[in-house]
């Protein structure tokens, strides 16, 4: 791509053009996309509703731009390269013209299951490479995804169901996660008890587990595929596509307890994704691209998905997880595939990194190029270790500071040509524009500072609303400071001038680089029986990043308190999976409330990381006594 910056010296200029001309830099980079029709104005937009309107009045289809556009240059490439569960099934691969057959004959299928353009589909899929092919079919038709994290509850899923009025479910029997059997399909059946929007469910046959199929509803993926055989539905063209039209919806964590449907739009995700991809990573024609993210997440949509295809990639996709068979999964497939870049998680680093060297040693890493790191802060000892041992101190880590909301990589450094500083996610991409605020909004300028970290400018990839409630997305990103996005996050900005994300400084906790609410815990634990109240908070959690940290009031019971931990821990998988259980609960008699009833978690996060002797004021608590009783009880 023309768009590749090769040295410092052309960042800078590109960065200056990106914030001076915006609209001319944009236009130029879109320019090297597929469209069925150019735009009529670059943008449109205010942050006071918002309004953010990219490449107004042009049409295109995103999967012509991943599939159709390749064909004819490298129809007999890899487009994906998966890695099943199990190191002993078979890895499967897909070429550019084997992905763009199957997407064409899935959507053909959706079309005979009676899916329309601006549909919502929900997919509850295993990591298989017909969950890509799933989310294209849609695209392909225009109908809108909204991926759910094989994670989730059944209830998670049925209210994220209810709120994007989804027409169909495509899920699988069940999926294979380490040495578990996850049940997918019977948890769509029981969240489907819930939903009646829901019209069609098509399953995907994976792990074969029994499942109960319900005449009129349930239908297999392959006895479909086949109909399409026999009807000779082959080919399927992309549906015209206006630049705003909704591409996808993906649920995420807030502060308040009910997750928020961050919608996506068609051309200007496609442009940042496919812009950003290319850069940060600086992906090379043939090259072998492997992202341990699940699609489930903004990273596997973005950086699995629509990213890598968008330029031609080979993206490889791993069904498992890092640990199973053991700490050496992931250096295997790097070596068996001879993967050049490998984008990955401080989670998984640090665990992988507990686990010891034995499981690195004697596996041929040489392949890898560039390595990247996203979801949360990394700490310099994980950034040493990967390193020294995964990248021989010869690839950069890219340190790459995004959100859900954002769409796509924002803060990063770009492979070899942004001088690396460990745990710093160093400058903006070009386009961006962050600044640092303080609690009045009033900017922080200068360097060797840091405060709340806020975009300025709109970009392609950005948050258009929340699903069905516009206002929602206006009061949580647009209305803390007057025209500017903001982020939720804080950040220092060192004497060079290189970001470091510290992390949330609102009530968002950030486990394993998952987002989860506390308002969210604190009500699945207070569904509980005879739990009278709690308060949730984030602690420093040597492999997660964060843990989360319950502080519960129950009434007196018969059951023994560890028993009783691990009933709410029951409840809270259930109202929300098991991602969201709780790694502490402590039993206390009261909370720290202010007079006018106002929890202070200042004080219980305090307590949660062990400092417990300087706890600040407390003189305005309601019953500062409470708070002695709370240290003693810490475990
Ligand atoms: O707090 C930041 C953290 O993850 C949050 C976004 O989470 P989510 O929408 O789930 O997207 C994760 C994948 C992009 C951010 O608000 N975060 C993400 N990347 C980094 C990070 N914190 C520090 N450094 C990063 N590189």
């Amino acid at each position: 791509m023309d768009f590749q910056i090769k040295s410092i010296e052309q960042y800078h200029n590109v960065y200056k053009h990106s914030v001076e001309q915006p609209e001319e830099f944009w236009a130029d980079i879109a320019s090297q996309f597929l469209w069925k029709k150019k735009w009529n104005k670059v943008l449109n937009w205010n942050f006071k509703e918002p309004y953010i309107k990219w490449f107004d009045g042009a049409t295109l289809n995103i999967t012509e731009n991943c599939l159709d556009r390749h064909l004819a240059e490298r129809g007999d490439q890899p487009a994906i390269i998966w890695e099943p569960n199990d190191p002993n099934e078979h890895h499967r691969i897909l070429t550019y013209k084997q992905l763009h057959h199957q997407v064409s004959m899935f959507a053909n299928v959706l079309k005979h299951n009676g899916v329309k353009r601006g549909d919502r589909i929900c997919i509850y899929m295993p990591m298989v490479p017909e969950l890509a092919i799933a989310v294209l079919a849609c695209a392909r038709l225009g109908a809108i995804h909204s991926v759910v994290f094989g994670g989730f509850s059944a209830q998670s899923i049925a209210d994220r169901i209810k709120d994007a009025k989804c027409s169909h479910v495509i899920t699988a029997d069940g999926a294979y996660r380490g040495n578990k059997d996850i049940p997918l399909k019977s948890v769509i059946d029981d969240a489907l008890m819930q939903c009646d929007s829901v019209k069609k469910v098509i399953v995907l046959t994976r792990n074969r587990m029994p499942v109960s199929m319900i005449k009129g509803r349930d239908v297999w993926w392959e006895d479909e595929m086949k109909k399409m055989e026999t009807l000779h539905e082959y080919d399927c063209p992309a549906e015209e596509m206006n630049a705003e039209d909704e591409l996808f919806i993906l649920y995420t964590s807030g502060s308040t307890g009910k997750p928020k449907g961050v919608v996506h739009t068609c051309a200007g995700y496609m442009v940042y994704a496919g812009y950003t991809f290319s850069n940060v990573f600086q992906y090379k024609p043939r090259e072998i691209y492997f992202c341990t993210a699940d699609i489930g997440w903004i990273t596997g949509h973005s950086y699995i998905v629509y990213g890598p295809l968008s330029q031609g990639a080979t993206t490889l996709m791993f069904e498992g997880v890092p640990t199973y068979p053991d700490a050496g999964r992931l250096w295997e497939i790097v070596e068996k595939f001879k993967v050049n870049i490998l984008y990955t998680a401080p989670t998984a680093i640090r665990s992988l990194m507990q686990s010891g060297v034995e499981f690195v040693n004697g596996k041929n890493l040489d392949s890898l190029r560039v390595l990247g790191s996203v979801g949360e802060p990394i700490n310099e000892e994980a950034w040493h270790w990967f390193n020294e041992n995964i990248g021989k101190k010869r690839c950069p880590i890219v340190d790459t500071w995004w959100q859900t909301e954002t769409g796509g990589i924002m803060i990063s450094p770009i492979a070899n040509v942004t001088p690396l500083k460990p745990a710093h996610a160093t400058f903006p991409l070009p386009g961006i524009q962050p600044i640092l605020v303080d609690e009045n909004g009033v900017e922080i300028k200068g360097n060797g500072v840091n405060g709340n970290l806020c975009i300025k400018f709109p970009w392609p990839g950005m948050i258009r609303t929340t699903y069905g409630d516009h206002e929602r997305c206006r009061t949580n990103y647009f209305a803390t400071y007057e025209n500017l996005y903001f982020t939720g996050d804080g950040c220092l900005r060192d004497e060079d001038g290189n970001y470091r994300i510290t992390g949330r400084v609102d009530d968002v906790i950030n486990v394993s680089g998952h987002r989860i609410g506390t308002a969210e815990v604190e009500n699945a634990i207070n569904a509980h029986t005879g739990v009278i109240e709690s308060a949730v908070v984030g602690y420093p959690h040597d492999i997660k990043g964060q843990g989360i940290y319950a502080f519960v009031i129950c009434e007196e019971d018969t059951h023994e308190e560890d028993l009783r931990r691990k009933d709410i821990g029951m409840t809270v998988a259930r109202i929300i999976g098991a991602i969201a259980k709780p790694d502490k609960i402590q039993f206390v008699k009261g909370l720290p409330k202010t007079r006018s009833g106002k929890i202070m978690r200042r004080i219980l996060r305090k307590i949660a990381e062990g400092e417990v002797e300087n706890l600040g004021d407390i003189s305005t608590l309601l019953d500062p006594t409470i708070v002695e009783d709370i240290k003693n009880g810490r475990i």
